[in-house]
């Protein structure tokens, strides 16, 4: 599986990997890319058959552990023994197979605007039927209709721009790959139990308006991680990259102070 990403800074700096949620794409780290160059290596993919990297024709489940797989084989590639892991929500639970499943790889964890919880049943049969209508739709539009509960009141008032860069990830998505990814979401394993055996650095991320992810659950699951040290960003909800930039930039070097 090759990945398409995008990448900045000296590849002498430590990687940091940069893992966007659902569903969107490597761009939801566009001022990662840009403001971090000089701190790390950074390294932003596309997850499977999403954004630009390619969907099997046939896909039917993407799991959280595939896509931790593939990012291993990035790594591996590109010829890298460690990194700095950052995601996003989705992101996050592919994290968490990363440490499960790859620990010996993982200097540090960014984990953004996300939960260790798995879906309830009801959840996970929505998801289910979610994925199902997209592929018939052959359209990934529908997914913005919850974009009101995604991002902070300054942002949906005050930064068009970030808004429309939302629009246009989820639509330009494969409706393929993100189905398959959705199917792998909704049986994904609870981390919750295991937090407590995480024990690399890490930052833990969440936006003050995040109403998927709030800061009250996010800096409970911080305080449950050995090495974790919680960061609320102001004016920021669920893409808290995109809506704070500066802000997340800040709070992700602090994985270098261990
Ligand atoms: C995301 O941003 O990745 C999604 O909110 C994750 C999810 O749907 O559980």
């Amino acid at each position: 599986m090759r990945l398409y990403f995008q990448e900045s800074g000296s590849p002498q700096l430590p990687t940091l990997l940069l893992v966007h949620g659902f569903p969107f794409d490597h761009t939801l780290w566009n001022a990662q890319l840009e403001g971090l160059s000089r701190d790390f290596h950074v390294i932003a993919p596309d997850v499977r058959g999403m954004g630009q990297s390619p969907a099997e024709p046939d896909a039917q489940i993407t799991t959280m552990a595939d896509a931790a797989d593939d990012m291993v084989e990035l790594l591996d590639q590109r010829g890298i023994q460690k990194c700095f892991y950052g995601g996003l929500s989705m992101g996050g639970y592919i994290g968490w197979e990363f440490w499960n499943r790859h620990a010996d790889r993982l200097a540090g964890l960014l984990i953004c605007d996300t939960n260790a919880r798995p879906d309830s049943a009801d959840a996970a049969e929505n998801r289910r039927a979610t994925a199902d209508k997209v592929v018939a739709a052959n359209s990934t539009a529908m997914l913005t209709a919850g974009k009101a509960k995604l991002m902070a009141p300054s942002t949906l008032e005050g930064f068009p721009e970030v808004v429309a860069r939302y629009c246009e990830m989820v639509e330009k998505n494969n409706p393929v790959g993100v189905a398959a990814i959705a199917r792998g979401m909704a049986q994904r394993v609870e981390f919750t139990s295991r937090l407590a055996e995480i024990d690399v650095p890490a930052v833990v991320i969440c936006g003050e308006f995040d109403a998927l992810s709030t800061p009250e659950y996010m800096q409970g699951l911080a305080q449950q991680m050995p090495r974790a040290r919680f960061v609320r960003i102001p004016n920021a909800g669920h893409l808290s990259p995109m809506e704070n930039p500066e802000a997340v930039n800040q709070a992700m070097r602090l994985i270098l102070e261990g």
